[in-house]
């Protein structure tokens, strides 16, 4: 304990403490950290579980902070033992060790046999009451390596790492991968479901507000997990109608030469060998359905913003973007490249 001293354990340091100051700065550089480490918690935030957009994220963060409070008390008091334990003045013959097991087995195993008891009865409550609902309009997810197709059966629409949802109405969503284990968390709607190879899983989302709600792969799937994001987007139902009708339309055909060059590219250099783009004859599934790709919010599942120079930089090699996905890079000459991207971004 002799190298002991308050300001080892302070987070900032600008010079050396008086010596009898240095609790004090102590106190005050936590107090510091804590009004920064929290600050993050204020206003909308984009993937949380503390702001919750749902009845059932709701009900999540309610179980989380209430599970947060009490083991913040027990917390405050077993540190307040501690330091009793230490600083408190000892009599020269006070009791022998083993002297105190009635409060070893009330403090060490009966309350936390109590206090976990409460948390399963309390999460198991939760869980039951968040059973899917059958009647609702269903949406297809599948998991691959490291992106979503989410398809809509009745209307044949058909997208990649996004799912459109009408406000205020809740969504049936049959899921199942294709490859590994993937697993979907849209923390401000809901909690977590896995995606198995061969068993569909049947969940549901809804969100009480519009907005665009990020989710993330939570199951660890390869080199690339980190960047298999998910956006959910909540429009107000007749916004929801229109985007529907609209997405069930095959593209416009190309209106110009260099769209229809970039058309032309898009089969002479094989995209078509994995991607589909309704109505043109492209119809593989191994990539992202390429249909209205020029609206998406991003590309790669989340790792960038869809643009036309990120555009052009995952065609020309997205290995570098994100290595290890399975698309390979296409070396093709800049005007082609050009015309490609033009008529990818038409794609709305
Ligand atoms: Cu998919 Cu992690």
């Amino acid at each position: 304990m002799k190298n002991w001293n308050w300001s080892s354990i302070s987070f900032i340091r600008l010079k050396p403490f008086p010596e009898n100051h240095k609790m004090r700065y102590a106190a005050l550089n936590y107090l510091f950290a804590g009004v920064l480490i929290f600050s993050g918690c204020t206003g909308e935030r984009l993937q949380s579980a503390l702001h919750p957009a749902a009845p059932e994220a709701q009900q999540i963060a309610r179980l989380w902070w209430v599970m947060f409070c009490v083991c913040s008390f027990i917390f405050v008091v077993v540190i307040g033992l501690l330091f009793w334990g230490i600083f408190a003045p000892r009599k020269p013959q006070s009791s022998p060790p083993g002297g105190s097991t009635g409060f070893v087995v009330a403090g060490g195993i009966i309350m936390p046999a109590i206090v976990l008891t409460g948390f399963l009865i309390y999460s198991l409550k939760v869980v039951v009451s968040q059973r899917p609902d059958q009647a609702a309009e269903t949406i297809r997810v599948t998991g691959f390596q490291w992106w979503w197709d989410v398809h809509y059966p009745v209307s044949g629409v058909r997208t990649a790492n996004e799912i459109y949802i009408p406000a205020g109405r809740k969504v049936r969503l049959e899921l199942i991968a294709a490859d590994v284990v993937h697993s979907l968390w849209i923390p401000n709607l809901h909690g977590k479901i896995d995606l198995l190879p061969e068993k569909t899983n049947v969940w549901h989302i809804r969100a009480d507000r519009p907005g665009i709600y990020r989710g993330q792969c939570a199951e660890f799937c390869g080199l690339q997990h980190a960047l298999m994001a998910i956006y959910v987007v909540a429009l107000p139902e007749d916004q929801y109608e229109r985007w529907k009708a609209q997405r069930q339309e095959p593209p416009l055909t190309p209106a110009n030469s260099e769209l229809q060059k970039g058309q032309r590219a898009f089969f002479a250099y094989g995209c078509n060998n994995c991607h589909a783009i309704r109505g043109t004859g492209a119809t593989a599934r191994v990539g992202p359905d390429l249909t209205h790709i020029g609206s998406r919010l991003s590309l790669g599942a989340g790792t960038l913003t869809n643009t036309v120079g990120t555009l052009g930089g995952w065609i020309g090699n997205p290995q570098v973007l994100k290595p290890g996905n399975h698309m390979p890079a296409t070396l093709l000459p800049p005007d082609d490249l050009h015309a490609l991207v033009a008529y990818l971004r038409s794609l709305e």
